[in-house]
């Protein structure tokens, strides 16, 4: 038995490539891959470093992730190094999961390859394109194979991206050895079949060489005749789609070479000793095409040697009775080479190819004779025959091992008195035996295949799936949607951006989308100026008649008579065309929101130009000013008539704040960005969350620039928002957590005072690595220790263990009347 395993273990080696079978894991998942072969461009930290870019695994932070958002314009790599030349059909990717912390992944990637690790090229399908699409969430592997497959040592991966992104990888190659040993050939460019007039034009160029193509002659790379494909009888006929007639074949016209023959030169990576050469031919002799008459081949035992004097001669038998495409085997005598350089001698008028092959041993090899290969009248055959004959032992000895194994469990479960024990023998066996067929079914199909769609695993040429679509497109394939936006839309319209909404398309935006009313813009009257941001201003204006216009039940305090001040935001008439879609997209939100602790959206004016949003008017404005413009309510305050707040007025104002939430939240709105600053305040002192452009202006310290373009509060965002791009409810409340300490500082302080933008971003990474180094914000003096706990949970490293807004709201609630007891009793004593 063991001699026949060996017997077939040299064969299959001899055998040639079948990419239908060569899709075995190359060791990412399972470490044979070791760590120092696996290297990358950058990486964000040790624990996010090219070694845990394993499918499937673990450890570390659980991928490997180049420094940085990754732009659209960079090249970041994850570099594999196989060791030695791999025939490689399949890249399984997949994102970073950690446990359900993370959220990083490449939506798409580019491959390049190196043969050596100094000459890279880039990968291409069959069409050409370069880029492969690859996943959508952080836990599924995406499978895609290679057409053409690539032949390589080396490998790099390189997430592209469309808007600037955190990408994470894990991966996992596969494919086989690539015993030939061929890291090259030479040959004259393929050529066009002209034949009768309105005869199709058949190409038979080497269309995925990957060397240079000069002066009508291929060098330096592999191409067609190395991918495993094997041309069909008729070479009209293709095995892959969407290509042209002859697209199988390489293929030369006599005469047009100047000579009788086609010369090939076949450089090695080491030398070898030569036992054959198989070279795919087609024969459709009706046509024109026949096999070659004769092939001479001449060897270099080194590269800058001369060739040998005595070339290897061999005559083909002809045959002009059966048209199929075939394998000639051509013996090469054990000779020793590093170059091989061959002549074919046309037999017809054209000579096509599909795959050259060769079997040779090194010295490194074990076994170097094997007398079954030499002088075979081969049909390429033999070595599958064994192969499969060798397959159907090894079967049997897994199931004899398998039953033998299941009589083993099942008298271990009889002694334990486990239900084996009631079935019969002879069930539990046909159990078993059912069991290990469906264990070796699994086991002897490619490992890859199991979770794949017929497609990936079948040895078609799937469909090229290059993503074309534009950022927003993506966006909206994704779930959740409203998790992954891209930060460059973080910046609105006038500098703000109110709500992010899931779904939503800008290009379908209409006017019949927009629930309020139209406002007649020659009665708002200009007052003054509120602020202004990038593309827009916020106007102080009177709108004369609007009560009326707004009819009963509108939320406006009747004031002096017809007129009744309102906050106009206004986009500037030289505003860029996705400033006016956020713009309108703003509207459409802010109309549709409906709620005592929202600002409310009264009318708008956008039939002309310039568009205008009217929205209340909150005379107190915004929290930020209002309380630090206060101290706590003392017996000082009192006496010297200072403004002062008290801290139950504090917590009736937390509690509106997570009211107002608690119903974006209802609606899967994600605001990016409460803040006190954003929080205003009416003539009665109701909190309403908003966010107008001024805002930007005045605590433009607040913000973050990243490359002078998206604006940030980093100090109230969550870490996965900064270093992710995610904004969901769940970092809201991240941000309310902050709001809270600003409330109960009085907003004396900027959050995290004492560290500068960069020192922020950083702490964001401890959090990320949650080692337990990152800094939190104090407990501010006057807070409650149960209100800093509470806060303290909005910061929770694990998103879903941070409260709702529900929550929140009902945990606050109680705090307001507990605290008026506490102060009443004070009072009384
Ligand atoms: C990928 O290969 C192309 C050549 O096709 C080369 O220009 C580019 O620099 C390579 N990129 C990397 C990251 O290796
Ligand atoms: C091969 O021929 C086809 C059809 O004429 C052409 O589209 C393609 O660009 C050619 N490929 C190469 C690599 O020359
Ligand atoms: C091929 O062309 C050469 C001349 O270029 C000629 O001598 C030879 O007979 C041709 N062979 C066949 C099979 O047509
Ligand atoms: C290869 O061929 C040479 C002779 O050309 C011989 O000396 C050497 O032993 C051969 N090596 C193997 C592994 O067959």
């Amino acid at each position: 038995m063991l001699f026949v395993l060996l017997l077939v273990f040299q064969l299959e080696t001899n055998a040639q490539i079948d990419p239908a079978h060569c899709r075995y894991p190359l060791g990412m998942e399972d470490g044979r891959i070791k760590d120092h072969d696996i290297t990358a461009s950058s990486q964000w930290y040790e624990t996010t470093g090219p070694q845990y870019a394993r499918l499937n695994r673990e450890e570390g932070d659980g991928a490997w992730c180049p420094a940085g958002l990754l732009q659209p314009s960079d090249t970041q790599y994850l570099q594999v190094d196989l060791g030695q030349l791999t025939f490689l059909t399949v890249v399984g990717t997949q994102g970073r999961y950690a446990r359900n912390s993370g959220n990083e992944f490449a939506r798409m990637y580019r491959l390049n390859y190196s043969r050596d690790g100094l000459l890279w090229k880039s990968w291409k399908n069959r069409l050409g394109d370069k880029i492969m699409k690859a996943n959508d969430n952080s836990y599924a592997s995406v499978i895609k194979d290679l057409h053409p497959p690539v032949i390589s040592r080396f490998i790099r991966l390189i997430p592209v991206t469309q808007v600037p992104n955190t990408v994470c990888m894990r991966v996992e190659l596969y494919g086989c050895p690539w015993h030939d040993g061929l890291i090259s050939y030479s040959s004259p460019e393929g050529q066009q079949m002209y034949s009768s007039p309105g005869y199709p034009i058949v190409s038979l160029n080497d269309s995925t060489y990957d060397g240079v193509h000069e002066r009508r002659k291929l060098s330096g790379g592999l191409g067609q005749l190395t991918d495993g494909v094997i041309g069909q009888d008729d070479f009209l006929v293709t095995r892959q789609y969407h290509v042209w007639q002859g697209y199988d074949y390489v293929g030369w016209k006599n005469g047009s070479l100047g000579s009788g023959h086609v010369e090939m030169e076949f450089v090695f990576d080491k030398q070898r000793n030569f036992t054959s050469m198989k070279v795919h031919c087609n024969n459709m002799f009706q046509s024109g095409v026949k096999i070659f008459s004769s092939v001479s081949c001449s060897f270099k035992p080194r590269l800058l040697a001369n060739w040998e004097a005595e070339p290897a001669e061999f005559h083909t038998v002809l045959d002009d009775r059966n048209p199929s495409a075939r394998y000639v085997t051509v013996p090469l005598g054990r000779r020793t080479a590093k170059a091989l350089r061959c002549r074919f001698t046309f037999a017809d008028m054209w000579m096509m190819f599909s795959e050259i092959s060769f079997q040779s041993v090194f010295n490194s090899s074990p076994s170097a004779t094997n007398p079954s290969v030499e002088g075979q009248p081969d049909n390429g055959n033999t070595p599958v025959l064994i192969g499969c004959l060798v397959t159907i032992i090894l079967l049997l000895v897994v199931i004899i091992f398998l039953i033998l194994r299941c009589q083993y469990v099942c008298k271990v479960l009889e002694k334990v008195g486990l239900p084996c024990y009631e079935r019969t023998r002879s069930r539990h066996h046909f159990l078993c035996l059912a069991t290990a067929l469906l264990l070796l079914s699994k086991a002897s199909k490619p490992r890859n295949c199991q979770s794949l769609s017929p497609s990936a695993c079948g040895g078609g040429y799937a469909e090229p799936d290059v993503t074309q679509c534009t950022p927003h497109q993506c966006f909206h394939n994704s779930v959740p949607h409203y998790a992954e936006t891209d930060i460059v839309s973080l910046q609105g319209v006038t500098g703000s951006n109110m709500y992010a909404v899931p779904a939503l398309t800008v290009d379908s935006l209409t006017r019949k989308d927009i629930s309020v009313a139209e406002f007649p813009r020659h009665r708002l009257f200009f007052r003054e100026k509120l602020g202004e941001g990038q593309f827009g201003e916020v106007h102080l204006c009177e709108a004369e008649g609007l009560p009326e216009f707004l009819g009963e039940g509108a939320p406006l305090p009747d004031r002096d008579g017809r007129s009744v001040l309102v906050a106009v935001k206004q986009l500037r008439a030289d505003a860029t065309n996705n400033a006016r879609n956020d713009f309108l997209k703003e509207i459409k939100i802010m109309s549709r929101l409906n709620d005592p602790n929202i600002i409310q959206l009264l009318c708008v004016c956008v039939s002309s130009d310039p568009l205008c949003m009217v929205t209340e008017y909150m005379e107190n404005g915004d929290l930020n000013m209002f309380l630090s413009q206060r101290e706590m309510e003392s017996t000082l305050t009192h006496a010297n008539n200072i403004p002062s707040v008290s801290l139950s007025d504090l917590l009736h104002m937390s509690v509106q704040i997570s009211s107002g939430m608690r119903y974006l939240a209802s609606l899967n709105f994600v605001h990016r960005d409460l803040a006190t600053r954003n929080c205003l305040l009416d003539r009665r002192l109701t909190i309403k969350i908003a966010d107008f452009g001024m805002s930007r202006n005045l605590y433009s310290s607040d913000y973050y620039r990243i490359q002078g373009r998206a604006v940030l509060p980093i100090r109230w965002m969550a870490w996965e928002s900064i270093l992710l791009g995610k904004f969901t409810t769940a970092s809201d409340v991240w941000a309310f957590g902050v709001t809270l300490w600003e409330i109960f500082t009085l907003c004396k302080e900027q959050p995290y005072s004492l560290l500068s933008d960069e020192q922020v971003i950083e702490n964001t990474g401890e959090f990320f690595r949650n080692q337990g180094r990152q800094i939190f914000l104090f407990p501010p003096p006057l807070c409650p220790s149960s209100l800093f706990e509470l806060m303290m949970r909005c910061w929770d490293r694990d998103i879903a263990d941070r409260p709702t807004f529900e929550g929140l709201y009902q945990a606050l609630r109680p705090h307001v009347a507990l605290i008026s007891v506490i102060l009443g009793r004070n009072m009384v004593s």
